[in-house]
Parts: C-alpha cells; sequence; structure tokens
C-alpha cells in the first residue's frame, strides 16, 4: 500500500486551507500538484544554472544544456522511445497536437481524410479541423456508446485507403474510459493508417510503452503529471519527425542561416525554435524522477481504490448520474444530478474547501453524446485519501439539500 500521509507531505499546497477549510483537491486531471522536489529542482535551475542552452560555451549555458538534454533522456526512458532523439520539447500537449497537425499534416492533401474520436477533448480535436480546413481534408468521427466505450468494432466502416491518421485519447479527460488502444493501433497500421495518441491523462494514469503500444506519436504535458505548466511532449517515431518540415521557426532549430537560404538543425532540435523552456523541461524531468520512486503498479491500485469509493458512494445518491460506466477507468469521474446545475454543485463544494470541476471539461463533444450543457468531475491523484472521497460524496449530498 502506498504512504499517503507521507506522499502528502511531499505536496506542500496541500497543507494550505481554503474558507479555513483544510484543502481537498479533487482536480488533477486538470492540473495536477507539485511536490517539493520539482519546486526545489526548478528553483535550483534558476538561482544556480540558469543560461540560456545550446547557446553559449561558458559553464553556466553547458550546465543547463547537459541538465536539459539529461531531461530529454528521462522523458525518453519514462515512456520507453527507443531514441531520445524523438522527444520533442513543446509547451503542453496542446502544443504538441498542433505541432504534428500543422508539420505532419502539411504532406495531406484534399481527399485524404482522418478520424477522430467522439471521446477527445478539444485539444485533439481542433487541430485536425483547422487542418481540415487548410488542406481540404476531411474528418471522421469514431463515436463511443453510452457507457463510454470507444466502437473500434466501427473502425473498419470508417478506414479507406485515404485514410492518413486516426487522433485518440489514451484515457478520456471526462470519462475516465481508456480505449482499447492496441486493438485501434493494429487494425490502423494494418490500413496503413498512423495513430496519434493524446496521453495528457494517460501518461499519469498507468503510463505508457510507446513501443509496445506501437503509436506513431504521442503526445502529453508535464502539468498533469506533477511537473510544470509550460512544458509538454510530442514523442513521434523518428523517421517521421525526420520526414516532417518545421512546424515554427526561429533560433536553435537551424544549423545556417543566409539570405541564400536555410538549412535545419537534425531532430528533434528543428522542432524547438527559440529559447526552449528549459527549466519546465528539467521540473518535468524531476516528477519523472519522483515517479520512479513509486510503484506504478500500486499507484495505480491506490487511484482504483478511490475510484471505486467514489463511484460506489455517488452512485448511491437518488437521481445521480455517473457518465461513463465501463470497469476500465482512470482515477476520473464525472456526474450530474438531475435538476441539479453542475456549477451549482461545484460552488457550493468549494465552500466546503473542495476542489473539482464543473462545466464542459474542454469536452463539447461528449457533453452533446449526452445532451447535458455541463457535468461536474472529480479526477484523484497520487496524494488523495480515502477521507477525502467520502468528503465529496457528503458535499454532493449537502449540496443537493441545499439546492432542493
Ligand atoms: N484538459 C484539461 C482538463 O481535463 C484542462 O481539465
Amino acid at each position: 500500500m502506498l504512504d499517503v500521509t507521507k506522499i502528502r507531505a511531499d505536496f506542500p499546497i496541500l497543507g494550505r486551507t481554503v474558507y479555513d477549510r483544510p484543502l481537498i483537491y479533487l482536480d488533477s486531471a486538470a492540473t495536477a500538484q507539485k511536490p517539493q522536489c520539482v519546486l526545489d529542482r526548478m528553483d535550483w535551475v534558476y538561482r544556480e544554472v540558469n543560461a540560456n542552452v545550446h547557446r553559449g560555451v561558458h559553464y553556466l549555458s553547458e550546465q543547463a544544456t547537459q541538465a536539459y538534454e539529461d531531461a530529454r533522456t528521462t522523458v525518453a526512458r519514462f515512456i520507453n522511445a527507443r531514441e531520445r532523439e524523438e522527444i520533442v520539447f513543446t509547451s503542453g500537449a496542446t502544443m504538441s497536437i498542433n505541432l504534428a497537425a500543422y508539420a505532419w499534416g502539411s504532406g495531406l492533401c484534399k481527399g485524404d481524410n482522418i478520424i477522430v474520436s467522439e471521446l477527445e477533448h478539444h485539444s485533439n480535436i481542433v487541430p485536425w479541423q483547422l487542418l481540415a480546413q487548410r488542406q481540404g481534408v476531411e474528418i471522421r468521427i469514431l463515436p463511443f456508446k453510452n457507457d463510454g466505450s470507444l466502437m473500434v468494432e466501427k473502425l473498419p466502416e470508417l478506414l479507406d485507403e485515404k485514410t492518413r491518421l486516426i487522433a485518440v485519447t489514451q484515457a478520456s479527460n471526462t470519462l475516465g474510459i481508456r480505449p482499447d488502444l492496441e486493438s485501434l493501433i493494429k487494425i490502423a497500421h494494418a490500413n496503413g493508417t498512423l495513430v496519434l495518441v493524446d496521453g495528457c491523462q494517460g501518461a499519469v494514469h498507468g503510463g505508457v510503452d510507446v513501443q509496445a503500444l506501437d503509436c506513431d506519436f504521442y503526445a502529453f504535458s508535464g502539468h498533469k503529471l506533477y511537473g510544470p505548466t509550460g512544458i509538454g511532449v510530442l514523442y513521434a517515431k523518428r523517421a517521421l519527425l525526420e520526414a516532417m518540415p518545421p512546424f515554427m521557426s526561429g533560433g536553435d532549430m537551424v544549423a545556417s542561416v543566409s539570405f541564400a537560404g536555410t538549412t535545419y538543425a537534425d531532430v528533434p532540435l528543428k522542432f524547438e525554435a527559440g529559447t526552449s523552456n528549459f527549466t519546465g523541461a528539467i521540473g518535468l524531468a524531476e516528477a519523472i524522477k519522483y515517479l520512479d520512486t513509486f510503484d506504478m503498479a500500486e499507484v495505480e491500485r491506490h487511484e482504483q481504490i478511490l475510484l471505486r469509493r467514489a463511484t460506489e458512494g455517488l452512485g448511491a445518491i437518488l437521481n445521480l448520474t455517473i457518465y461513463g460506466t465501463t470497469p476500465d477507468k482512470c482515477a476520473i469521474v464525472s456526474f450530474n444530478v438531475e435538476g441539479v446545475s453542475a456549477y451549482d454543485v461545484g460552488m457550493i463544494l468549494d465552500k466546503l474547501g473542495i476542489a473539482i470541476r464543473t462545466g464542459q471539461h474542454c469536452a463539447e463533444p461528449v457533453m452533446q453524446h449526452y445532451g447535458v450543457t455541463g457535468m461536474c468531475r472529480a479526477s484523484f491523484a497520487i496524494y488523495n485519501t480515502i477521507e477525502e472521497v467520502d468528503a465529496l460524496v457528503a458535499g454532493v449530498e449537502r449540496a443537493i439539500k441545499m439546492l432542493g
């Protein structure tokens, strides 16, 4: 079993109060809290080694560059990339997916199509819509059932010889559902179709082995992984990165520049224009090292205990609907109470010191699927306790009484 008391002591923010009540933070799917070691590591960068990376022969620049490139190696190991050069640092998963859609997508033409799952959050929908507008590409939707399961069995009907890519989540940010990616990727590859996996929630809930999964692209953010904001990763198989043109341009992504013509740096730097967020990357690597100190199976077990407790407690409340009911969920539970606005529930919980997310969760198509304008979402992390889950359930019951 995880020693959650000890873990909580690693996260300074969990010691604070809101409205004179202990903070109960159940919004880690939006952004997770940061352990002291990540804060210390970033403080160390600014206090001790701050200098621009890849741009100096002086001591600090060398040290910062080393730490930044070590961070790339740490990320590559974390997701089991074949090579560290397959790791591109970005500002977050949103930029990672935009990068893929612009750079890889620039090779698509009118008549091509891509498939986007109905489970996606906006970051994995809108970049593909923009690509479709730019290049006359068709978007096809892979639907999910009311229980939240993605209808992978429908894939053969949607695929044809012009299907270039499937964009799909590893775990829905709203429903917690984890689609059967192994089957999906096998079917896609048999058709010569690439797969981009959005690992925003999946990277922290169970992790990934990109070689075993055999996805072609994998995107995730640091801030949901107990790391800093403003840093993320695009993994892509090396051959894809090499074939892709640059996305953004400027310093550091070039081999040589002249008015007669410019040549580009090798991957991954070709995609890292400008001064990169080296402090964020180093902080992210520290978060990964922090996670390395745990047995991930134990983390998963702990989170599943919290999810089960929440599902049972909330599920026992009259007129409460939980969205996404298949067994293989990560520790996210979204719900609504009939006749009660999700925002009102969220505001009452807030006054009790309980932070959940309310609204559309940046996933309007999921709301449209269920015909609702919003949902309450509680998401659990390594530092949450059974007592916090019970407080959530009691808080929702109280909110219902108050709201009549
Ligand atoms: N996509 C983030 C969430 O799920 C912001 O809350």
